[in-house]
């Protein structure tokens, strides 16, 4: 169980005047993908088979990742009434498969499951933080500041089951950085644009180009500098480099400028 509940939310304080449709789209999504972490817990119990330590973090943290599902779901229900998050979700499983229940990890070794897992986590608290400052429904603002403060602490949980791992592990830097910047690439794969399409349309056949772009369009547009800074600098600490070095100014610069021409864009074809 986690820091919070689903009865901490102040649900009484929820202002449909204030709504966005296009961030209920996103949080639909959203709730999609966390509502899935407990398949992602069973994997890294299998992964660290022998790790009974690890085995009782992974277990938490899934069953956090599922009660962020569960908050995000049920805001979303308010938002809209019409929104059946269970068919949701049930279409999301059946189109969205990866091999959860192989017992190596796909990075290659455990430090590198870790290195992927700290990828994960900065995308999640930076999203959540962009999403929060975004939003002005009272509620979802709520909702937002809370799960960031959880993906932050899962950032920190597996960056330091990494550097155990790396005691142990040969995991050079340019390793480090091939599967950092490969789980960043992936972020444009199935996951978020089918958890899109099953959260948002219940006609018509999934087209990955069509929905990784309507996704990316509206996930984008809500990062500022500032998040797009805290993400470099949290990449490149998961990585071995210096954080906050003329690097990280250098990638951050760089970063936000192709973000911001990717929005424009995107939005130009009406993705
Ligand atoms: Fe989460
Ligand atoms: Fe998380």
């Amino acid at each position: 169980m986690g820091a919070w509940t689903l009865d901490d939310i102040p649900w009484q304080l929820f202002d449909a005047t204030k709504l966005d449709p296009e961030i209920v789209r996103l949080v639909k999504a959203a709730a999609l993908v966390e509502y899935n972490g407990a398949a992602y817990a069973r994997h890294l119990c299998l992964v660290f088979a022998d790790d009974g330590g690890v085995q009782d973090n992974a277990r938490r943290w899934g069953e956090e990742e599922v009660q962020h599902g569960a908050a995000l779901a049920r805001w979303a229900a308010l938002a809209d009434p019409h929104f059946d998050f269970a068919a949701a979700f049930a279409r999301f499983q059946d189109g969205y498969r990866i091999d959860f229940d192989a017992d190596r990890s796909r990075r290659g070794s455990r430090a590198g499951e870790m290195l992927a897992r700290c990828i994960v986590e900065t995308g999640t608290s930076s999203y959540y933080t962009a999403l929060r400052e975004a939003a002005t429904e009272p509620v979802l603002r709520e909702i937002c500041r809370r799960i960031a403060a959880d993906e932050l602490r899962h950032y920190r949980l597996f960056y330091k089951t990494m550097r155990a791992c790396l005691a142990r592990e040969q995991l050079g830097p340019w390793s480090r950085l091939r599967i950092a910047l490969g789980r960043i690439a992936e972020s444009e794969d199935d996951e978020l644009a089918y958890a899109y399409y099953a959260a948002n349309e219940r006609d018509g056949a999934y087209d990955r180009r069509r929905y990784a772009r309507a996704y990316a369009r509206r996930a984008y547009a809500l990062y500022q500098l500032h998040h797009v800074e805290r993400v470099v600098a949290m990449i490149l600490k998961a990585a071995g480099l210096t954080p906050n070095g003329w690097l990280g100014r250098i990638v951050a610069s760089l970063s936000w400028r192709a973000m911001r021409w990717r929005v424009a864009q995107l939005t130009k074809s009406a993705a």
